[in-house]
């Protein structure tokens, strides 16, 4: 159990969903009409995908990759891939879905996978970005909220495992 962990709320449970909503409107907006594979990227996005899908009103094609970049509260600068998605991606339009964009190494990583397997079209959409912790270019076509460079839990994310069940996301106020 972490006990020394202070948390303070940074985006409420009805902030999240309302935002995730309007996601779900301008995804189905953007892909109606089209065949969609919606790709979580696991772990952290699986509270986000959940919601996000059901937020989309058209018919699509569910599947996972797993990726880990961060060791504590902070990213290695190394990407792996942990899980690969099973579905082919060939001609089909794929729509990453990330929980937060930090320094943009995983994106970018996945992103250059999924490319190599030919889709028909590349989307990205991610429920956080820290704008100021950029390491490299990284679009990413449907964002939920821009965020200070603070280390977040919460609505999927965690610290070593924990806070994942949160259904907002908080912002770690200190350590000792
Ligand atoms: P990036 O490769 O640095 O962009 O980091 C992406 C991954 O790092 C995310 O999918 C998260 O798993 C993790 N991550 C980055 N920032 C945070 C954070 O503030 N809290 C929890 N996990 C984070």
């Amino acid at each position: 159990m972490i006990d020394s962990m202070k948390l303070s709320q940074l985006i409420s449970a009805d902030d999240i969903q309302t935002k995730v909503c309007a996601l779900g409107e301008d995804i189905g907006k953007k892909f109606d009409g089209k065949e969609l594979l919606v790709v979580g990227i696991l772990k952290g996005s699986f509270m986000f995908y959940s919601d996000l899908i059901r937020a989309i009103d058209m018919d699509i094609y569910c599947d996972f990759m797993g990726a880990s970049s961060y060791a504590g509260m902070k990213s290695s600068g190394e990407c792996q891939l942990t899980l690969d998605c099973r579905t082919p991606l060939k001609g089909k339009h794929v729509l990453l879905v990330e929980d937060i964009v930090d320094t943009g190494l995983t994106m970018n990583f996945l992103k250059h996978h999924v490319r190599q397997r030919g889709p028909a079209s590349l989307s990205t959409a991610s429920l956080l970005l820290k704008p100021e912790a950029l390491k490299e270019e990284c679009d990413v076509d449907f964002v939920g909220f821009e965020i200070a460079n603070d280390f977040v839990v919460g609505y999927g994310l965690d610290y070593q495992g924990y806070y994942r069940n949160l259904p907002y996301i908080a912002q770690v106020q200190n350590m000792n």
